[in-house]
C-alpha cells in the first residue's frame, strides 16, 4: 500500500512539517502538582518524538489555576512553567519534529478537588452534566482578564521554544462553553446571539495573535458536533471556523463531543465504535475553509490515514492513542513493518479511564508508557528464564525478557496461547482483543522464545538451579459458589461457553452482572436467547470504561435483556433458578445458567518453585485478579527484574 501522502512534507502557516502525522493533545497527569514538567514527562515525549511523528501537540495546559482539570495536568499559567517546556521543545526538535502546546481553561468541566479548591467558572451558572458542580458566572471584567491569561500563556509557549500554539475550543471546555448555546445563556456582549457567543473565542485568538506575532502559527481545536441536544452542530462549527479563518487562524483541528456527550463514545472512540467516526466532520470543515485541517478519531491503520489524506478529508491526521500503543508507528509504517505495529485496541482502560480516575496515563498494550526510563536500563547478564502460562501476563513477560537478551522458555497447558483473552475476543464488538493477541504472539515468536504449548507445567519438571528466574502467570480459576444445584449439567462457566466447550440452550440466566456477565448476556441475546442477568449488588458492569458501559447498557436494553440487581442466586434446578431479593425468593425460568461470578488466583506451585529457582515472580491474575492492563504491566515489570 502507498504511504506517500502521510510522509509528504506539509505546512501550517509558515511552519514546515516533515510529514502529515500529528500527536494530538492528551493529558497525561505526569506534571507535578504545580503544573511543571517532570522527568517522566520528558522521557515520554522523547520516546514519541523519536518514533517519527511530524508534529506534537502537548496536552491541554491550563492558563489559569481555576481552569485546571486534572491533578497532575501541565500548566502554562506562570513563568515558572517555561524551563520545563523548553526541555520538551528540545526533545522534539532533536528528532526533527515540531512541537506546540494546547492552551486551555476547563471552565465548568472541572471540580474543586482538581483545580486547587476553586469554584469552577463558566459563561453561565449551569452545571456540567458530568461534573455536576455549580460554576460561578464570569463577570465581564473576569472574562477580559482570562483573555489576557491566554495571551500571556501563548507568549510563554513562544519563549519556551514551542513552534505553535493550539487554542482548545473543543470538548466543552471554556472557549466552547462560550461558543455554544448549550452552556452559554448570557444576554450581554458575550452571549445571546451567534456573533456574541463567538466573541470570547475571537478575543482569545486576537490576544494570542498579538502576543506571538503575525508569523507564528496559531491553530484551534473545535468540536465538529457537540452531540448534545441544543448544542453546536457541524453547520455551526463551519460558521465558527469561517469566522476565525477570517481573523487569521492558521489551521483547524476537528474533534467532537463535550463531557455531557462523552459516554456516547465520539470524543475518544472506544472499541465498540467503528474506526474514523469523526472523518465526516473534518471533511465538512475542510470543504469550508482554505487553511489546513487536522482530522482525528480512531484513525489507527496506515490505510485509513492515507485514505483520509487522499480523499482530502484532512491535510494532517492525528493519531493519539496509536502513539501511546506504539510510538514507533510512523517509523514502522515508513519501513513497511506493518506486522510489527503494536496496535491500539481502543480499550480505553489504560489511558483515559486512568486519567478520569486522576491516575497517570498508561497503555494496556504498551507497558513502557509512563515508565519509559525503566525500560531504557540495560540488562545485566544473560539469564535462563522460565515463564509458566501463555496468557497476556506470561506472553508479555516472555517477550520483554527475550528482547532483553535472556534465554526464555514458556509453558502453556492448553493448545492455544492467549489465556482468558481468547474468550474475551469472542464477545460482541470485542474483536480487538483478538488483534491484541495476534500482535503479542507474533512478537513473542519473533523474539526467539521457546514455546511449549499443550504442556501443563509442574515444578517437578525442572531441576534446582536449571533456571535463574521463574515467572508464574497461571491466571485464575472461575468460581463456583456453593449454591444447591451448582454442579448440574445445565450450569456452565462463561469461559467454557465462549470458547465453545459448552453450549447454552433456551432461556438463560447469567449469574453475575460484572463486565463479563453483562457482555456474555449480550452475546447470548444476540444469538436469540431470552436472557436475565442476576446481580447481587445494585450496579452492573461497573468496571467498564464509562463510554463502553453506557453503550453496552443501551444495547442490552434494545436486546430486551432483563437485569435483576440486588438479587442473589440461591438455587438451581433443571429448568428454573431460585433468586432472592429484598422482597424475598422467587423462581425464574432457566434452561441454562451461565456463571460469571469472578475467579480466584492460580498460584499453587509458587512455594515449590522457590526451592528450584533463585527468583520467582508471580504476575497477572496469578498474583491478583485484575484486567489485561495489569497483567501485561506485571509481566513486563517482572521481566525487567530477572
Ligand atoms: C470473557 C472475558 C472477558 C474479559 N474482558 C476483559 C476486558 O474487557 N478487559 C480486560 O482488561 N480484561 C478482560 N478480561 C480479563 C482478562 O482476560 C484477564 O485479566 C487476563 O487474561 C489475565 O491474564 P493472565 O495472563 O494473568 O491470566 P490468563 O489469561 O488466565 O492466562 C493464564 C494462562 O496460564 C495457563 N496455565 C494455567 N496453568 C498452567 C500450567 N500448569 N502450565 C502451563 N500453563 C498453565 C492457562 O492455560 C492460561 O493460558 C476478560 C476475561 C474474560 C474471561
Ligand atoms: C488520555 C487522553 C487524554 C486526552 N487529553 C486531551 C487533551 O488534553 N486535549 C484534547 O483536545 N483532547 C484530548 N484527548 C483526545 C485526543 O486528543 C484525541 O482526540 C482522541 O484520543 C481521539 O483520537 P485517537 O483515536 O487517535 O486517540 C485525550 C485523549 C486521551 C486518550
Ligand atoms: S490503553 Fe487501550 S485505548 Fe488507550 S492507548 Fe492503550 S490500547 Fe489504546
Amino acid at each position: 500500500m502507498s504511504t506517500k501522502l502521510m510522509f509528504s512534507p506539509g505546512r501550517i502557516g509558515k511552519m514546515r512539517l516533515k510529514n502529515r502525522l500529528v500527536m494530538p493533545p492528551m493529558v497525561r497527569n505526569y506534571a507535578d502538582t504545580k503544573g511543571l514538567v517532570t522527568k517522566q514527562y520528558i522521557d515520554h515525549i522523547a520516546r514519541i518524538a523519536k518514533g517519527g511523528v511530524g508534529m506534537l501537540i502537548l496536552e491541554a495546559s491550563y492558563v489559569a489555576q481555576e481552569g485546571k482539570g486534572f491533578v497532575n495536568e501541565l500548566g502554562i499559567h506562570s513563568d515558572a512553567c517555561i524551563p520545563g517546556l523548553k526541555k520538551l521543545a528540545a526533545v522534539a526538535h532533536k528528532n526533527g519534529a515540531k512541537i506546540g502546546i494546547q492552551l486551555y481553561h476547563a471552565g465548568r468541566q472541572t471540580v474543586p478537588g482538581n483545580n486547587g479548591g476553586k469554584q469552577p467558572v463558566a459563561p453561565s451558572p449551569i452545571p456540567d452534566p458530568l461534573e455536576q458542580v455549580m460554576p460561578r458566572q464570569l463577570k465581564v471584567k473576569e472574562i477580559r482578564s482570562l483573555v489576557r491569561a491566554y495571551a500571556r500563556a501563548a507568549g510563554r509557549a513562544k519563549k519556551a521554544g514551542m513552534d505553535f500554539v493550539e487554542i482548545h475550543g473543543a470538548h466543552g471546555y471554556l472557549v466552547e462553553q462560550f461558543l455554544s448555546p448549550f452552556s452559554n445563556k448570557r444576554t450581554d456582549a458575550y452571549g445571546g446571539t451567534e456573533m456574541k457567543r463567538l466573541r470570547f473565542a475571537s478575543e482569545v485568538y486576537l490576544a494570542v495573535r498579538k502576543a506571538v506575532g503575525a508569523a507564528y502559527p496559531v491553530t484551534i481545536r473545535l468540536s465538529g458536533d457537540e452531540m448534545v441536544k441544543g448544542g453546536l452542530k457541524i453547520k455551526d462549527a463551519i460558521k465558527i471556523a469561517r469566522h476565525l479563518e477570517g481573523l487569521g487562524m492558521d489551521a483547524f483541528h476537528i474533534s467532537a463531543g463535550v463531557y455531557g456527550s462523552y459516554v456516547q463514545g465520539h470524543m475518544i472512540p472506544p472499541m465498540a465504535i467503528e474506526d474514523g467516526p469523526l472523518l465526516r466532520l473534518a471533511a465538512a470543515v475542510k470543504k469550508a475553509v482554505n487553511v489546513p485541517v487536522i482530522a482525528v478519531g480512531k484513525l489507527r491503520t496506515p490505510q485509513i490515514v492515507e485514505r483520509a489524506l487522499k480523499s482530502k478529508t484532512g491535510d494532517f491526521v492525528a493519531i493519539g492513542r496509536t502513539l501511546l500503543a506504539d510510538p514507533e508507528w510512523p517509523n514502522k509504517v515508513r519501513a513497511g513493518r506493518l506486522a510489527d505495529i503494536n496496535k491500539c485496541i481502543a480499550c480505553n482502560q489504560g489511558c483515559i479511564s486512568r486519567l478520569f480516575a486522576q491516575q497517570d496515563v498508561r497503555c494496556t498494550v504498551n507497558p513502557e508508557v509512563s515508565r519509559e526510563a525503566l525500560f531504557l536500563v540495560k540488562p545485566g547478564m544473560r539469564k535462563n528464564v522460565l515463564v509458566i502460562g501463555g496468557g497476556p501476563a506470561g506472553l508479555e513477560a516472555a517477550k520483554v525478557a527475550a528482547r532483553r537478551g535472556h534465554k526464555v522458555t514458556l509453558y502453556e497447558k492448553s493448545s492455544r496461547l492467549g489465556g482468558q483473552v481468547i474468550a474475551a475476543a469472542m464477545l460482541p464488538l470485542r474483536k480487538d482483543w483478538g488483534s491484541f493477541l495476534e500482535t503479542l504472539i507474533h512478537d513473542v515468536k519473533k523474539s526467539g522464545v521457546t514455546i511449549k504449548i499443550s504442556t501443563a507445567f509442574s515444578p517437578s519438571m525442572v531441576k534446582p538451579g536449571e533456571y535463574d528466574a521463574a515467572i508464574v502467570a497461571l491466571g485464575s480459576t472461575s468460581m463456583r459458589p456453593g449454591v444447591p444445584g451448582i454442579n448440574r449439567t445445565n450450569v456452565v462457566i462463561a469461559r467454557d461457553l465462549l470458547e465453545g466447550r459448552e453450549k447454552a440452550t433456551g432461556t438463560v440466566v447469567v449469574a453475575g452482572g460484572g463486565c463479563m456477565g453483562t457482555q456474555v448476556a449480550e452475546a447470548l441475546a444476540v444469538k436469540g436467547h431470552k436472557v436475565t442477568v442476576v446481580e447481587a449488588t445494585n450496579n452492573i458492569a461497573m468496571e467498564a470504561p464509562l463510554d463502553e458501559r453506557y453503550l453496552l447498557l443501551e444495547r442490552l436494553k434494545k436486546l430486551h435483556v432483563v437485569i435483576a440487581t440486588g438479587t442473589k442466586l440461591v438455587g438451581i434446578s433443571d429448568n428454573s433458578v431460585t433468586v432472592e431479593d429484598a422482597k424475598g425468593q422467587r423462581n425464574l425460568q432457566s434452561d441454562t445458567v451461565v456463571l460469571c461470578l469472578g475467579s480466584r488466583p492460580n498460584n499453587g506451585m509458587t512455594d515449590e518453585l522457590k526451592n528450584r529457582c533463585a527468583k520467582v515472580f508471580v504476575v497477572g491474575d496469578s498474583n491478583k485478579i485484575g484486567r489485561v492492563t495489569e497483567a501485561v504491566a506485571d509481566g513486563a515489570l517482572a521481566a525487567l527484574q530477572v
